[in-house]
């Protein structure tokens, strides 16, 4: 017989300490979410943005999903980003995620998310880098927006075990990639090189990872991607496109990527078709998409829900087991009918 289950708030505290404990499995939630989601076992609707006629660079978006397969959960993430609250030292993005169990439709828990998010856009960029990259885990890394995702991608790929002969920072205000730099020495003893301009950042880096707030295209001159590296387009709307419609262009899923203005979305609309997509990374995955030596290769990933699920789940799992979930059993106090 069903029952209301007892509902369980995890502070990030706890989020922290569960993923960092277990990245090879909070890495095989995210491969297995992919797959679910590509093999149809997934309901990942359109996300819904919130904005401010007064603030455009703000926004709130929700991210409701179920995934099937053996996690059997539905749920949302709320996620807010308020680029101003850099000038305070506060990050720009704040969330939390509901889970919902999948038979009786309660919501299991109050996660904190921002670094469910994080993980979770790190972890599917460096599952792409590593199948998208003809001749993976070695080269040279460029940065272009050095913030929190840019830093949770990178660890992400040291723990792949990508190792780099040289890594080329550059953000718009040099202190966040002075502060990149510092954490990169003091953390993986990597010596990074901060840049001057987007062109000297890229011109020799093989892998080259976009993490910034751009909400237009910049990025027009093609023969900077002319020594075909792996582009781990995260922002989504850094690449012009030109650069788009001369590259092999992977997507996450490609309704939910084709859309918001993203890059690949303006070259849809500027070409009036979905020609100059190659596939989704499952596609790679599965080798149904090879990667092209002669191209730059750009994974621009929309962010699927289905990803925060799958690691919500294995975070919630791991929190009950070591009681350091806080337990709210009176939360549904109301759920017998009679
Ligand atoms: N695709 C996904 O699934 C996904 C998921 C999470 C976040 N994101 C995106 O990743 C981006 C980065 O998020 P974050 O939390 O690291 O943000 P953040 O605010 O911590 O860092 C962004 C950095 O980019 C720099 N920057 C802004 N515009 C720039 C430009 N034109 N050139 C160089 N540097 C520039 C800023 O100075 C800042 O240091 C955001 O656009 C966010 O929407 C994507």
């Amino acid at each position: 017989m069903a029952v209301a289950p007892t509902f369980h708030v995890i502070p990030g505290s706890t989020v922290k300490t569960v993923i960092e404990n277990n990245r090879k499995k909070v890495f095989e939630a995210v491969e297995a979410a992919y797959r679910l989601h590509a093999a149809g076992d997934s309901v990942n609707p359109d996300s819904y943005f919130l904005r401010f006629p007064d603030k455009p660079s703000s926004r709130i978006i929700a991210l409701p999903a179920h995934l099937g397969g053996a996690v059997q959960k539905s749920g949302i993430k709320w996620i807010s980003s308020f680029p101003s609250n850099r000038a305070s030292n506060l990050a720009r993005a704040s969330a939390v995620l509901i889970l919902n169990d999948g038979e009786t439709g309660y919501p299991l828990a109050c996660i904190e998310a921002s670094l469910i998010s994080s993980t979770r856009t790190a972890a599917s960029a460096a599952l792409a880098a590593e199948h998208m990259t003809p001749d993976p885990f070695t080269g040279t890394l460029g940065v272009i927006g050095t913030g929190v995702i840019a830093r949770n991608t990178v660890e992400w790929l040291l723990f792949r075990k990508w190792t780099f002969s040289k890594v080329n920072l550059f953000d718009l205000d040099r202190k966040e990639a002075e502060q990149f730099a510092k954490r990169l020495r003091e953390q993986h003893k990597i010596e990074a090189e901060i840049r001057s301009s987007i062109e000297e950042t890229l011109r020799d880096s093989s892998l080259s990872l976009f993490t910034t707030t751009a909400l237009e295209p910049y990025l027009s001159d093609e023969k900077l991607f002319a020594h075909a590296p792996t582009v781990l387009h995260l922002s989504l709307r850094d690449i012009a496109v030109n650069v788009i419609l001369a590259a092999q262009n992977v997507v996450d899923d490609v309704d939910h990527c084709l859309k918001a203005k993203t890059s690949p979305h303006l070259a849809e609309i500027a070409t009036g078709n979905r020609n100059f997509l190659a596939g989704t990374l499952v596609d790679v995955m599965e080798k149904k998409v090879t990667p092209d030596r002669n191209k730059a290769r750009i994974f621009s990933p929309f962010g699927l829900g289905v990803l925060d699920l799958a690691v919500g789940n294995y975070v919630l799992d791991e929190a009950i087991a070591s009681k350091a979930g806080i337990a709210l059993p009176d939360f549904f106090s109301n759920s017998a009918r009679w």
